[in-house]
């Protein structure tokens, strides 16, 4: 990437302070592509909300380019984050409903943050959102399910999306299977971007990968 861009300290700390998974050193690499996909003037997307811990990094990076950010979730959690599981936060439970609503806690975080309306949350089920989209973006990131279904439904549904010179990004790529619980569904949409000729790597950190658009199709 051609300059690293780093979000001012607030940013950073609202980051570290919010509910989610996502380690500094990743959140810097996103927050970089975020910053530089910017220069496109088109919005920036992200699939899976959660909390919002990445989505202070997109809208603050969107802040400053004068673009939005659209944030993908249907707030329910994903399957390793229900009850029993080992990503089940208790809090993000609705005590009323007794299901996972991690909405409250997301519109707290970008409320605290002061990033409120520079974002656009869309709450639904990814693909059906993505079957009525229709603009071009300039950076999609996607964090949502870890399934092979879930990965691959998101690549096929927002990848058309990225316009031309804009960036793909991708969380939770394992290349190796650390033990039976690492999912390597993301890796397997890394790859596949790759071969499918359209995205070059620009970057790794951690398990983040960017990629640029650098041909047509997916
Ligand atoms: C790993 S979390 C996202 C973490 C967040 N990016 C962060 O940094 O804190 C994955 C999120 O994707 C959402 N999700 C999973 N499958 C989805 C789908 N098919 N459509 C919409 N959201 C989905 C879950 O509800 C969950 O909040």
């Amino acid at each position: 990437m051609a300059t690293t861009v780093d979000p001012a300290p607030e940013v950073l700390a609202a980051f570290e302070a919010a509910k989610g998974f996502m380690p500094a050193d990743e959140g810097l690499a996103l927050y970089a592509a975020a910053a530089e996909a910017g220069r496109l003037g088109l919005p920036l997307l992200e699939v899976g909300t959660y909390c919002g811990r990445s989505t202070i990094l997109l809208a603050d990076a969107a802040r400053r380019a004068g673009v939005l950010a659209l944030t993908v979730d249907h707030h329910r959690g994903s399957e390793e984050q229900q009850p029993g599981w080992d990503y089940h936060d208790p809090e993000t439970v609705d005590p009323e409903l007794g299901l996972m609503d991690t909405l409250p806690s997301f519109r707290r975080t970008l409320h605290r943050a002061g990033l409120e309306e520079h974002v656009v949350a869309l709450v639904g089920r990814s693909p059906q959102i993505a079957s009525v989209w229709g603009a071009p973006l300039g950076l999609v990131f996607v964090d949502g399910g870890h399934t092979d279904e879930h990965a691959n439904a998101d690549y096929e549904g927002w990848a058309p999306h990225v316009a031309d010179g804009g960036l793909l990004v991708i969380h939770d790529v394992f290349p190796v299977k650390l033990d039976e619980f690492t999912g390597q569904a993301p890796y397997r949409v890394y790859l596949r971007a790759l071969e499918s000729g359209a995205f070059t790597e620009v970057s790794a950190t951690g398990t983040l990968r960017v990629l640029r658009r650098t041909g047509a199709g997916i």
